[in-house]
């Protein structure tokens, strides 16, 4: 069987660092509230008109270069995104061009947080079959440019990051690579983490929109209840991961889950009875990313040299749908 491996990676962030204190200068807030609810000390935010595939674009090089390939190679390039630059087309078309690549295949997914593994799980099944032989990956966030800066999106807008990671996936040569990825979504209570417009629901921007019609334009959370949830669907699925490969908690090295909230992580790490040594965080200092959490969580992990030729590590995410999803690699 073609297994595929991760044979680079990069990750890019926006040079503008906001932290906790900025964020009072916009809103009713505090760094002490938003430290103690999600570990957030600060977040790098898009400036201008900087957007989401101005993140993608030299976190990809940084892929290409790190994998040591050309980027003629690349045969499939998936971009999970809820942030792309223009309501259509998606981030990868703009990428083929950007890169320079052939007319390659090239498409945006939409499955929020739980993106870029629902991504890597996508062009890992192209790469199994035989079907293509180098594929980029990437999770890209300009979440920014659609939150509300004001106290009345304060629960949410201090909570997000933009920033980018890449993945340049190869058949392995080794016993390195995917051993295996578990995709999941419930759709019923799809209405505790949305943004209702622009969409074909009815809200469109053709008419002048109401302050009411206005405010569905941004993201809404139900904190709580999104809470109640991820705690639950994080430790199903990366247990899923362990059993699918006969693996026990003291065979992995690492887990890399996204970045929602540290509140979270601590929690899933305690019902898990594991310690929290076992799972790489750095919210603190980007907040939460959206689909592009995980590689840039995984670059940095890589580079801390937490992640080892030989460790099995498992990607973890749950976000908006609600969706979930968890994956199982030998570095
Ligand atoms: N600064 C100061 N006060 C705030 C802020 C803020 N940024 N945001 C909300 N508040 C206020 C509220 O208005 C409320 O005030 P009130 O009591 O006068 O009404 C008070 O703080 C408490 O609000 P709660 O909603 O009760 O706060 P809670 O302790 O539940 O924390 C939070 C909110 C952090 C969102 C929490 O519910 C949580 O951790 N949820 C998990 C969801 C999450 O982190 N999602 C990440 C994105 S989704 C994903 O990636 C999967």
């Amino acid at each position: 069987m073609i297994r595929s491996a991760i044979k680079g990676i990069g990750y890019h962030v926006p040079s503008q660092v906001v932290t906790n204190q900025d964020l009072t200068e916009l809103m009713d807030t505090s760094d002490e509230w938003i430290k103690t609810r999600s570990g957030i000390e600060e977040r790098h935010w898009v400036q201008g008109d900087e957007a989401a595939s101005d993140l993608a674009f030299p976190a990809a090089k940084k892929a290409i270069e790190n994998a040591g390939i050309n980027p003629e190679e690349i045969d499939l390039v998936v971009v999970a995104t809820i942030s792309s630059d223009y309501f259509f087309p998606g981030v990868s078309s703009q990428l083929q061009e950007m890169l320079g690549l052939r007319n390659v295949g090239c498409f945006d997914l939409r499955a929020a947080c739980s993106g870029f593994v629902y991504a890597l799980s996508t062009a890992d099944q192209f790469i199994q079959s035989g079907m293509y032989k180098t594929a980029l990956v990437i999770g890209a966030e300009a979440q920014s440019k659609f939150i509300n800066k004001t106290t009345e999106g304060r629960d949410i807008s201090v909570l997000f990051g933009d920033g980018a990671g890449a993945v340049i996936l190869q058949p392995s040569q080794d016993e390195a690579g995917i051993l295996s990825t578990h995709l999941h979504s419930e759709g019923k209570d799809m209405k505790n983490l949305w943004m209702e417009g622009p969409g074909s629901s009815g809200l469109n921007q053709i008419n002048k929109l109401t302050i009411e019609q206005a405010q569905r334009y941004e993201p809404f959370m139900n904190g709580r209840e999104v809470f109640k949830n991820a705690v639950v669907r994080f430790p199903e699925v990366i247990q899923e991961a362990l059993d699918k490969n006969n693996l026990s908690m003291d065979d992995v090295a690492l887990i890399i889950p996204h970045q929602a909230n540290l509140r979270i992580i601590q929690s899933v790490a305690k019902r898990m009875g594991v310690n929290m040594d076992k799972f790489y965080a750095n919210i603190q200092r980007y907040g939460n990313t959206t689909a592009a959490s995980i590689p840039i969580a995984l670059c940095e992990a890589v580079e801390e040299g937490k992640i080892k030729a030989g460790d099995t590590i498992i990607l973890a995410a749950f976000g908006a749908g609600y969706t979930w999803a968890s994956a199982a690699i030998r570095w």
